[in-house]
């Protein structure tokens, strides 16, 4: 049932092509327009939204993180992200011309579906991003747009992840699209992008062997940190909580440039550090700024494990440890830079003999509030 691999989580991330595959696919017409058949909310609706706010939890949450980037970008609506169970406390803002994301594998999870009721009771449309087909959660939504991941059962959320990224890519190309904020070409040219991403996060996985050699190696570490900036932000929170939960190893993700705001304090000899680089080709100056702090904390004794592109020359002098991914456009970066992360945190978990599918103290889904 483990499809030879030692643990469901390894075989789900082994699946992580085909889960972001089958959550892409059929998704254009015969014009070539982006089609989104299930997003059963009236167009006229769509077009009149003004604010767009994620709820989700956990690993889905980060999942909104990097929905917000991609969505603030194409689509220019403004978009937050909230963790659902803090949502409702704060009398959010919400009405009538707010389209609420609620992102959640199981759609069982207590407290999505609470911030769900809360904002449809403000009047607000909810668009649920889910996994598991006929849950509560798109039962409730007024639109569900499923991911295609395929029943997930290690308690570690992976390939759920990326295709729920996957699936906001999706959501906020259609809005684009609907809204005339891109032009279909424009909206083309990305799902082409898009659909080359199985292969790429494919190449990933093909070079596990480094990745695992690297967590068995580093089993002993007192703490990890994670650096990212821009999409790599919610990447090195994920890759955090992925330590945190199978491996029980101390870690927090950081966006890089609020290091020397205080995180920087923390770094002394020998502290592993993963730092994910944006693209050398992306927009403005990120790739020099994050380069420049992997050189700050190597200079204070930090093991730099850096995950850049292939061809990335620039970061090799600052680099302990290079796990490169291929080259993508930067807001699809996600899809390929956490795999190692995923893979590392299961290498630290299986090199300590936890049980990396059942990690202690967690369910599946957490149906209570
Ligand atoms: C992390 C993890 C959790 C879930 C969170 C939300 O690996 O699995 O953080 O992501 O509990 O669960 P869903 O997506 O089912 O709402």
């Amino acid at each position: 049932e483990k499809g030879g691999f030692d643990s469901f989580m390894e075989k789900e991330i082994h699946e992580q092509p085909a889960a972001v595959r089958d959550t892409l696919l059929g998704r254009l017409d015969e014009k070539g327009n982006l089609t989104l058949d299930e997003l059963k909310i009236d167009d006229s609706v769509l077009r009149s939204i003004n604010k767009i706010i994620v709820v989700a939890c956990g690993t889905a949450a980060y999942a909104g993180h990097v929905a917000r980037y991609a969505i603030e970008h194409w689509c220019r609506i403004p978009t937050e992200v909230e963790l659902a169970h803090e949502f409702r406390y704060r009398d959010p803002i919400v009405d009538e011309k707010t389209l609420v994301v609620a992102l959640s594998q199981s759609g069982e999870t207590m407290d999505t579906l609470m911030a769900v009721r809360h904002a449809q009771e403000q009047g607000a449309k909810v668009v649920s991003i889910c996994n598991t087909n006929g849950s509560t959660l798109p039962r409730e939504a007024d639109a569900a747009l499923y991911t295609h991941a395929g029943p997930e059962i290690a308690v570690a959320s992976t390939k759920a992840f990326l295709s729920q990224i996957a699936a906001a890519y999706l959501l906020g190309l259609y809005l684009a699209q609907l809204r005339g904020n891109m032009y279909k070409d424009e909206v083309r040219g990305i799902l082409q992008e898009l659909q080359q991403m199985p292969e790429k996060i494919q190449a990933v996985i093909d070079g596990e062997q480094q990745v695992k050699d690297l967590g068995t190696s580093m089993k002993d570490a007192k703490s990890v940190l994670f650096l990212g900036r821009h999409v790599g932000f919610p990447v090195a929170l994920e890759g955090a909580l992925k330590l945190k939960e199978i491996a029980y190893l101390h870690a927090e993700g950081f966006a890089a440039g609020e290091l020397k705001h205080g995180p920087i304090a923390l770094v002394e000899e020998g502290q592993p550090i993963f730092v994910i680089v944006p693209s050398p080709n992306g927009r403005d100056s990120l790739h020099a700024k994050v380069v420049s702090t992997i050189q700050e904390v190597r200079a204070r004794g930090a093991v730099t494990i850096v995950i850049a592109e292939e061809g990335d020359t620039a970061v090799e002098e600052h680099a302990d440890h290079i796990i490169r991914i291929p080259a993508s456009p930067s807001l699809l970066q996600p899809l390929l830079a956490t795999v190692p992360l995923q893979i590392f945190s299961c290498a630290v978990a299986h090199a300590k003999g936890y049980d990396v599918d059942q990690p202690r103290n967690l369910a599946k889904s957490v149906t209570v509030e």
